[in-house]
């Protein structure tokens, strides 16, 4: 009897098929029919699931939400988004940066912090991290370093040895190594982590005043962390850690939040500051630059669907609205590029067409064409035009989220300034920050990720890397190590 109630199976093009579990064959043991054209179906697009994951961050999953402004910005940015009182909605994706798809959540890694605000004037994505810092400063290196941080050419395997090979020979990572060696290289979970720009970003307000801002998303779950030991079983018992955390506590209707606070510093003053503030392996102390509240981000709706609205989720620094820009930092000019281009290679030329992609705004672009495009072009596809198409405002709009430069070309490191060195502000974080039992953590954390695979002459130069940092934790380090 057939049972009224159910959805009968069709195929992708809508048409009931006849069955779930047989093929079309020549009697019951008789051979297949290449007609089958559903079993085919069924084939092709199984073959054809997967899609090439992110080159960094591949591993992560996220939630939609909203961001409420509670305080009042305004005389720093124009943005709408950040207007007092406005709430808009957002999607957010947390990852590990170093595994695959299918790696444990809880390696040792800086998390990813992404968000997409789906605002009046298109879409915001604060591409952000759980720490404050970066491991280098020029975009040049970013590829070496993944590299470093991904798998050997020869065996496939992770190598520590690689992995400090690459940050002693780089000392501006001193400061993010030893975030990452610290408790917080591994949190409890993503509810129990903060999120940060880490880059500087610039803020226009409707007058054209300019600011330079850092964000911090401050969780409101609290800090909490996963020692060495309990990480190590939970990437043997449950990979999907995270992930499952994040999901149960959204479907229980325990909904995590984060008051976002910013720090602002007056335009002029990035010019005399004792700190270059566009250096990404820098803080500004809290000492120098206040936290200010802006509003809460709450996560509320888990997706339905993992492949479209978190695996196809497209995140991309480049997408900035009006009263919101960039700085000098390289890094964050680097990244400008660096997305979008990911996005056409890994989800095609027209991802901003995929739902979860697609900006609430009203889009007037003069994009056209290319594969896979669901959106209709209307006339006139050019402009300037006399057809009524859209035109730039630049009255409305003007490009007010600029900063003078001047000089002559060339390939070098940022100049130093008075306070600038690699090793003084991971030397505040361990002596001034830590206490007496993270410092032990943090050595003990060292010395296991040493004794696996580092050798001479790197294994020496990790000795000095942390002296470097303090002396005292560079020698419990090099004993620890050396004892065993
Ligand atoms: P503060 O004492 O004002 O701030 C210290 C910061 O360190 C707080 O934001 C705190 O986060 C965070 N923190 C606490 N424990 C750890 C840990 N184990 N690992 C990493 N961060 C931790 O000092 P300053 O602003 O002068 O900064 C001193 C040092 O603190 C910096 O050199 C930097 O290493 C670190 N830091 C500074 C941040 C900044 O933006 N100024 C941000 C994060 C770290 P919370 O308040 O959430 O507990
Ligand atoms: C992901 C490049 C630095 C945070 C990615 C991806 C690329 C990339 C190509 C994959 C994008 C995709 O396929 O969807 C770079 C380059 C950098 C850089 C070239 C430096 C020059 C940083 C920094 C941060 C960061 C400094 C944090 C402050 C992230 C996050 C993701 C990501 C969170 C995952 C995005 C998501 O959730 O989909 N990066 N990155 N990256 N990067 Fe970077």
């Amino acid at each position: 009897m057939t049972d009224q109630n159910h959805k009968p199976t069709t195929n992708d093009a809508g048409i009931p098929v006849s069955s779930d579990e047989h093929s079309l064959t020549i009697g019951p043991d008789g051979p297949i029919l290449l007609h089958d054209h559903y079993l085919i179906e069924q084939m092709a697009n199984f073959n054809r699931e997967r899609i090439p994951e992110r080159q960094p961050h591949a591993k992560g999953s996220g939630a939609f939400g909203r961001f409420e402004v509670t305080g009042d910005v305004s005389a720093y940015t124009k943005a709408a988004v950040f207007q007092p009182g406005t709430c808009t909605d957002v999607l957010q994706r947390f990852s590990t940066v170093a595994g695959e798809r299918g790696s444990p959540d809880t390696w040792r890694d800086p998390r990813g912090f992404s968000l997409k605000f789906y605002t009046t004037e298109g879409n915001y994505d604060m591409v952000g991290n759980n720490t404050p810092v970066f491991f280098i400063r020029d975009p040049m290196k970013f590829q070496h370093f993944i590299r470093s941080q991904k798998r050997r050419a020869d065996t496939n395997l992770r190598d520590h040895d690689m992995q400090w090979d690459f940050w002693t020979l780089s000392p501006e990572s001193a400061h993010q190594v030893t975030w990452l060696m610290g408790d917080r290289g591994i949190p409890r979970s993503w509810r129990h982590m903060n999120g940060y720009s880490s880059h500087t970003y610039l803020w226009v307000n409707a007058a054209g005043e300019k600011f330079w801002v850092k964000y911090h998303f401050k969780t409101d779950q609290g800090i909490d962390f996963l020692t060495q030991e309990e990480a190590d079983r939970l990437a043997g018992t449950d990979g999907d850690y995270h992930t499952r955390d994040l999901h149960e506590a959204i479907a229980r209707g325990e909904y995590p939040s984060w008051t976002l606070k910013v720090q602002i510093m007056p335009f002029k003053e990035a010019e005399t500051y004792r700190f270059n503030p566009f250096d990404l392996t820098k803080v500004w102390p809290h000492g120098d630059y206040p936290l200010m509240e802006v509003g809460k981000l709450t996560l509320n709706r888990n997706p339905t669907d993992h492949h479209t609205e978190i695996e196809q989720a497209a995140f991309e620094p480049n997408n900035l609205v009006p009263g919101i820009g960039v700085s000098p930092d390289k890094m964050l000019l680097g990244r400008i590029f660096a997305y979008a281009d990911a996005h056409r290679a890994r989800l095609g030329v027209n991802y901003k067409q995929i739902p979860v992609n697609r900006p609430q705004a009203p889009v007037h672009s003069y994009s056209k064409d290319g594969a896979m495009r669901v959106q209709n072009v209307s006339d006139p596809v050019y402009a300037p035009n006399s057809k009524g198409g859209p035109k730039a405002d630049g009255d409305r709009y003007p490009p007010t989220e600029t900063w003078p430069a001047s000089g002559d070309m060339v390939r070098a490191a940022y100049m130093l300034r008075e306070d600038d060195d690699d090793f003084g502000q991971p030397r505040t974080l361990v002596r001034e920050v830590m206490d007496d039992a993270a410092r032990a953590r943090l050595v003990a954390n060292v010395v296991g990720h040493l004794r696996n695979g580092v050798t001479a002459p790197v294994l020496e130069r990790a000795f000095e890397y942390w002296r470097n940092i303090d002396r005292e934790i560079g020698d419990r380090i090099a004993a620890g190590v050396n004892e065993g």
